[in-house]
């Protein structure tokens, strides 16, 4: 073995076992430095993995192609293994534990011939958390050590940190001190002596598997983002999520944000949206001018994921696990989301966008004109108007979180930041209002067991359905969903000072099919109520289905020909489209039927009274 193998017996065990499974040539032990990602991106470089891009434009920068069959997470390949079919529930795809590792474990079997095998100690969440989760993934590709650097805590004084507490700790508990969480991770495609390497390897068939009993993480044939990336989803959603329900905290798909008001006091508010509901967007919000002269401004803690749990001060308070962006690129330019454009510029890995010919990346929709010429994402020459995408639509740029202009000084405080507001949403075209407040938590749960979007490219006959994506969590959650939602309304108990919740709507339309709220950084007019909400200082009526502002309560100079019409069309209630929404959300109980708990089913009961 190169390097230095590590004291902590456990993970030199592990490390030994997946090497005598896998065969890899060589394993390398990652220590996160500067020198180990030079001498990584160079090899990823002449491997052909890796294009070095301008260094005059985007320093020490590089794009990526993967393979045209290995471009986003594979929901139908993701599986939680768990004893009995019911604790994984009816919204994951369950396989039996030991059937499960068996596969694996052949498929494993001399998967690393011919390649290296790197050994990656990492920490999901500031060194010093009282909630930090150390990982140790061992994988045979380099992009991924290289991602994992941006996006997490990752290297020797990771490593030390376990070997430290595992020297002091006689005991060993589950999820306790001197514990790592294993992340087993292969491309899946040994090379025979001789054999040429492709740019991308992986393999066509593909498993990702989560242990939640063992809390293990075992990931094959795919080299993409949440895939491979096993600290992200699998870590810090699905197994983080069984940890956290025995423990009583939350690991939740939330973006954390802090809204300054001009007296210098910052409201914190997380939110869950599913995807493709302008998440990055809203946490990396730049107010509106008037506001900006007013005081106000906005920072971000995190952008994908919070974890929370109940402070000795009463509150809910929050980290982000991660320390890097992996956001998607196309339709991210500096109209749109200037905060996520400033934080690529330099240090950043782009996957599957377009390259420029003076060899930068573009998009579509970084510039409202696309350059004459590109390389596509597949390698090939593209021009405007060839029929084809520049970028493929799943197209990701890792940057390092750091390096965004907003980021929040308490991004690493081990101590997180107090939420107020908790906020859901969804694309709806209809009849979700621009923003209302729940009642009270139990209700605030239940409209986020609720939320969900219209399907939009789907397949024939489910456009403008409703998909259920509760708390944004459908592929995250790493067991039965109606549990999680009892774990939800019993985590009430433990705290002092409660969060509002909030569900916001900014895609309804008018009948015309034409967008009602201008959306991006006007949000912020949203967002201030909610902030003066938290506070006390905001009015709110009581309406059949939560507290709503009114006109006066929102400040429209600065937009205009917003007229207090459009504001009431935003808002507009309409029975005919609740009592739909009530019988599919009916649809989707019954679905959870089994671990629901009644308390949701009454919180329905509640509303269809209301609507009489
Ligand atoms: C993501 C997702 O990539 O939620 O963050 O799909
Ligand atoms: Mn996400």
């Amino acid at each position: 073995m190169s390097n230095t193998p590590t004291t902590h017996n456990g993970l030199l065990s592990w490390v030994e076992e997946m090497m005598a499974l896998c065969t890899p040539d060589d394993v390398q032990w990652c220590d996160g430095s500067q020198e180990e990602w030079n001498r990584l991106t160079e090899s990823l470089v002449a491997q052909g993995t890796f294009i070095r891009l301008n260094p005059s434009k985007r320093p020490n920068s590089f794009l990526a192609r993967s393979q045209t069959s290995d471009v986003a997470r594979v929901e139908d390949r993701t599986f939680i293994c768990v004893k009995r079919p019911d604790e994984a529930g009816p919204t994951n795809r369950w396989a039996d534990p030991a059937e499960m590792k068996a596969i694996l474990k052949e498929k494993f079997r001399g998967s690393m011939k011919g390649r290296t095998m790197y050994v990656i100690p990492f920490c999901m969440g500031p060194l010093d958390s009282p909630l930090a989760k150390i990982g140790v993934e061992i994988t045979d590709s380099a992009y991924v050590v290289v991602n994992m650097r941006i996006m997490c805590h990752m290297g020797t004084h990771v490593l030390q940190r376990l070997e430290n507490e595992a020297a002091g700790t006689v005991e060993k508990k589950r999820d306790g001190h001197g514990c790592f969480i294993p992340c087993a991770h292969t491309v899946g495609l040994p090379l025979s002596p001789g054999q040429a390497d492709s740019p991308w390897p992986c393999n066509d068939e593909k498993y990702i598997c989560h242990f939640p009993d063992t809390r293990e993480i075992w990931s094959y044939g795919s080299g993409y983002g949440g895939n491979a990336l096993l600290g992200k989803k699998c870590l810090a959603l699905r197994i983080a999520s069984n940890i956290a329900r025995e423990h009583k905290w939350m690991a939740e798909h939330m973006l954390i944000t802090g809204l300054h008001a001009p007296d210098g006091e910052v409201t914190y508010v997380a939110a869950a949206f599913p995807s493709a509901c302008g998440k990055t967007n809203m946490a990396m919000l730049v107010p509106p001018e008037q506001y900006v002269a007013q005081g106000w401004k906005t920072s971000i803690v995190g952008d994908d994921i919070a974890w929370l749990w109940p402070h000795e001060d009463g509150k809910l308070h929050a980290i982000n696990p991660e320390t890097g962006f992996f956001g998607v690129a196309p339709g991210t330019s500096y109209d749109t989301n200037s905060i996520a454009m400033d934080s690529m510029k330099e240090n950043s890995i782009f996957t599957n966008v377009a390259l420029t010919d003076d060899g930068d990346v573009w998009w579509e929709g970084m510039t409202k004109e696309a350059p004459a010429h590109l390389i596509d994402w597949t390698g090939q020459d593209w021009t405007p108007g060839c029929g084809r995408t520049a970028a493929h639509a799943n197209a990701r740029f890792t940057a390092p979180a750091s390096q965004c202009p907003t980021i929040d000084p308490n991004w690493q405080n081990p101590d997180g930041v107090p939420i107020d507001a908790i906020i859901f949403g969804g694309r709806r075209a209809t009849t979700m209002p621009l923003v209302f407040q729940a009642f009270n938590w139990g209700h605030g749960v239940y409209l986020g067991a609720t939320m969900g979007s219209e399907m939009t490219a789907a397949a024939a006959g489910t456009i403008g359905k409703v998909r259920r994506d509760p708390m944004a969590m459908l592929p995250f959650c790493g067991y039965n969903m109606g549990a999680y939602f009892g774990h939800w309304l019993e985590m009430r108990r433990y705290l002092r000072h409660l969060p509002r919740f909030f569900h916001v709507n900014w895609f309804r339309k008018n009948a015309e099919g034409k967008y009602l709220w201008p959306g991006f950084g006007e949000n912020m007019r949203v967002l201030e109520w909610i902030v003066r909400r938290c506070k006390g200082e905001a009015a709110g009526h009581e309406t059949q289905i939560g507290w709503t502002p009114s006109f006066e309560d929102f400040q429209v100079e600065g937009l205009p020909g917003f007229t207090e019409e459009q504001f009431h069309a935003c808002m507009a209630f309409d029975r005919h489209e609740w009592k739909t929404e009530l019988v599919s959300q009916a649809e989707f109980f019954i679905e959870l039927y089994d671990h629901l708990p009644k308390e949701l089913l009454f919180q329905r009961e509640l509303l269809a009274a209301r609507l009489v």
